[in-house]
């Protein structure tokens, strides 16, 4: 499939379920926009990819990617350097611990800094040069509330909860080191939202948000929201914890 310089590429991580699997599906079938989902789970993309062949789109790629990687898979590199940048990056995929602080196992802690924190940060790196080529490109970094000073916060949730904060901080400090090169990069803390997620950390808990209208939003904040901002993380909620 080939991708035209005045098509938008992006970029989402973690597309096989919930808000960033919503998000690939909106996008891809958006006209002038070519989508990249990552995700670990196969099967999950393929039955994606197959609700999107069956709907007749074809503005979408999928990708078997663990954003603990160090590297990129080569199908992926293969679109970046035919489409020569890359408009949008939503770092999306998430990984929530909910235990006791007392008893989160190093490799508890490690999984989920590595998801939430390592991921991005490599991302980011690995994808900079492309994003750079767009010349104007926007960073979304996905963020909970719970990530943010002052806010409530919940018992369990002590590696969630700052793995997500210190997303907040990556957020400023790339606005200020990027500066100049057309590559903007923001945060949207996002408030509770009736995901897998969700309903594996708070069994029974009913969000007042569904994975498609949070979806929409993101999405034009993604395409659209950049030209304005840069370095700040937004809170996306609708109720005050
Ligand atoms: N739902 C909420 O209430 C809420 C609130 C605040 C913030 N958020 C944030 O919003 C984002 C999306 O959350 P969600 O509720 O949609 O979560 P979800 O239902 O658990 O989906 C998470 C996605 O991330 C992917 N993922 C996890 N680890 C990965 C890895 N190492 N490499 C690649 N992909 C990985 C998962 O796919 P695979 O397992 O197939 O890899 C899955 O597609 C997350 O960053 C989350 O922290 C959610």
């Amino acid at each position: 499939m080939n991708t035209t310089n005045r098509e938008k590429l992006v970029l989402i991580t973690g597309v096989s379920r919930g808000i960033g699997r919503a998000m690939f599906l909106q996008m891809s079938a958006m006209p002038d926009v070519k989508v990249i989902g990552l995700a670990r789970s196969q099967d999950a993309l393929h039955a994606l990819e197959q609700e999107c062949t069956e709907a007749g789109l074809s503005g979408f790629f999928c990708f078997q990617h663990d954003v603990t990687e160090q590297h990129l898979p080569e199908e992926l590199m293969s679109v970046l350097k035919e489409a020569g940048k890359l408009d949008v990056l939503i770092n999306n995929a998430g990984a929530l611990v909910n235990k006791p602080f007392v008893d989160i196992s190093r490799e508890e802690w490690e999984q989920c800094y590595l998801t939430n924190v390592y991921g991005p940060y490599r991302l980011i790196q690995l994808l900079y040069p492309w994003l750079k080529a767009a010349g104007e490109a926007h960073v979304v970094n996905i963020g909970s509330m719970g990530g943010v000073q002052g806010s409530a916060k919940f018992a369990g949730l002590s590696a969630y909860s700052s793995s997500k904060m210190a997303l907040v901080g990556i957020t400023e400090c790339l606005a200020e080191e990027f500066k100049g090169t057309g590559v903007h990069v923001n945060g949207v803390n996002l408030g509770a939202v009736q995901t897998e997620m969700l309903a594996e950390a708070f069994p029974g808990y009913e969000a007042p948000h569904h994975p498609p209208e949070v979806a929409s939003w993101l999405i034009d904040f993604a395409l659209h929201g950049g030209r304005l901002m840069n370095g700040k993380s937004v809170p996306l909620s609708s109720t005050t914890p």
